[in-house]
């Protein structure tokens, strides 16, 4: 998974010992006065490490700008052989999230390099406060520090070895150290889910994803119970089974419990991730071109597990359940037709319309499972429609919801995740779309609003209970690499998620 080694220090950064001390700056010209052409500013107090750069800012050349970094070897008067300075953008606009691409920046500017080890300054505790951003520098390192490139017969190994955090010995120490522990925990969970999406649909079927599963539970202590196709006919996981009998590979039910002792009352909360390992479309094949792709359609139920690591390890009081539905999508002569008529868990039934709209179908069986084991509240995440990488590109997720209370959690979420997601709607109309004349559903509601009769479908089987569903198809794959985050698997969803159930 990640080999790098975490540590927090409150040493004097003049005198910390280092490959590489990086240290913020932004920009602090203001739109207020757009004539004025201040110099950037060092986010230290350092007075050795302002000495070390000031005549490089005196020249202007360096503006401090968004992940813009500057490097100086053998800095005057400090310990540390490089000194690399990472831009925060404008000050006005600083925020935690700006630490932690800050932080991924250090580190990616460091592995090329063949840099091992690095130690990443807090900005100055006045304008962010050091818990979460020593909990976000340590996150963007992990981010920072993963690549893709596991099947290399050459490949170089630069990950890096040793990061370190220096924090102010001003700050409340406690509360910096728990930070950082956190920071460890969900930056190595988004690591787990980020190396599991990657992986190529056949070096991870269904089966795999269970076995990997299991292994990741019995670590972390979780309960873990993975099931093929005997327990979903009978469970009668119609819609499940409708997609996984097309495909030799078995399918894998995946069910995990976060049961903390104390914690006999209160809610449940159900976890349920769609786990395609492959999506061909099935019968109603997909054109050739980014077919690839499509062994990340189980980036959903991966945010799933990785959010379910860090919840055992960060042991929130509330109890939760999670639900991950493998299995390939793929056509074959046993495959499931457009027209074929299932019945769903939940007794209701299904026109299958276009085979490729298979990310409902078993989530629609995973949400029923879910409340059948309990869950008082659901949340669920796929990578469900392209129509929602049409609305929101691959900036924003798209999220809905069938309760409002359950989403003002989850957007409260969102302040500490730093991840985007944006809310789209649900309603009677989109729910008209999916009416069917031989049923009660059909599996696809014609070409437009695509996103929101895919979460009308989800919403059937959720019920009354109170529900959220994340589409992340268009940003659990990051299509051109930038300075903090490699090309490939994002991790999208599993800080939110985690950050949502502790809000419980
Ligand atoms: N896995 C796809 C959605 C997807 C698209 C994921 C792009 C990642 C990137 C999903 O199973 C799918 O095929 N959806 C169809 C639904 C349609 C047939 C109603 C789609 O969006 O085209
Ligand atoms: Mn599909
Ligand atoms: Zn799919």
């Amino acid at each position: 998974m990640s080999n790098m080694q975490t540590q927090l220090s409150f040493a004097n950064l003049s005198r910390i010992e280092t490959e590489l001390l990086a240290v913020l700056a932004a920009d602090t010209q203001t739109s207020k006065a757009p004539d004025a052409k201040p110099l950037p500013v060092l986010l230290t107090t350092d007075e050795a490490v302002k000495a070390a750069v000031a005549a490089v800012l005196a020249s202007g050349e360096y503006k401090a700008g968004t992940n813009e970094t500057l490097l100086l070897h053998a800095p005057a008067g400090l310990a540390a052989k490089r000194l690399l300075i990472v831009g925060l953008g404008k000050q006005a606009k600083a925020a935690v999230t700006g630490v932690r691409n800050a932080a991924g920046t250090a580190v990616r500017y460091a592995k090329p390099r063949g840099i091992r080890e690095l130690v990443f300054a807090l900005p100055l505790p006045e304008l962010l406060l050091p818990g979460p951003c020593v909990r976000a520098a340590v996150e963007g390192a992990f981010v920072g520090d993963y690549d893709p490139d596991t099947y290399r017969s050459d490949r170089k190994d630069q990950s890096v070895q040793s990061f370190t955090v220096a924090a102010a010995c001003t700050s409340d120490k406690a509360d910096v150290e728990a930070a950082f522990a956190e920071g460890v925990i969900i930056g190595e969970s988004q690591t787990f889910t980020r190396s599991m999406v990657n992986e190529p649909g056949n070096k991870l079927t269904p089966t795999m994803m269970g076995q990997r599963a299991a292994a990741m539970a019995a670590e972390v202590g979780l309960k873990c119970e993975v099931s093929s196709t005997e327990k979903i006919k009978e469970l009668k996981m119609g819609a499940f089974w409708s997609v996984a009998q097309g495909s030799e590979e078995p399918p894998a039910l995946i069910v995990l419990r976060y049961e903390p002792v104390c914690v006999t009352e209160g809610p449940v909360l159900g976890l349920v991730g769609k786990g395609i390992t492959f999506d061909s479309g099935g019968i109603s094949l997909k054109p050739g071109t980014d077919m690839e792709k499509m062994k990340y359609d189980m980036a959903g139920g991966a945010a799933m597990l990785g959010a379910m690591r860090a919840i055992a390890l960060l042991k929130p009081r509330v109890r939760v359940i999670c639900v991950v539905c493998a299995s390939e999508n793929m056509p074959d002569g046993k495959a499931q037709k457009p027209g074929d008529l299932q019945t769903a868990m939940s007794g209701k039934t299904i026109e299958i319309i276009n085979t490729d709209a298979e990310g409902r179908l078993v989530l629609a069986d995973g949400l029923t499972y879910a409340k059948q084991l309990g869950a008082t509240h659901l949340i669920d995440a796929a990578t469900l429609t392209g129509a929602c990488v049409v609305a929101l590109g691959m900036i924003n997720a798209g999220a809905f919801s069938n309760d409002d209370v359950t989403y003002a959690k989850f957007d409260g979420a969102l302040a500490t995740s730093g991840e985007k997601f944006w809310r789209l709607p649900l309603g009677d109309e989109y729910a008209e779309m999916i009416k069917s004349d031989i049923g009660d559903i059909k599996n696809t509601g014609g070409r437009w609003g695509g996103a929101s009769t895919a979460a009308e479908f989800l919403k059937v089987f959720a019920e009354d209970t109170p529900w959220i569903h994340l589409d992340i198809a268009g940003v659990a794959w990051v299509e051109d690499s930038r300075p903090y985050i490699a090309k490939g698997p994002s991790g999208i969803a599993v800080r939110s998620i985690l950050e949502w159930v502790r809000s419980y």
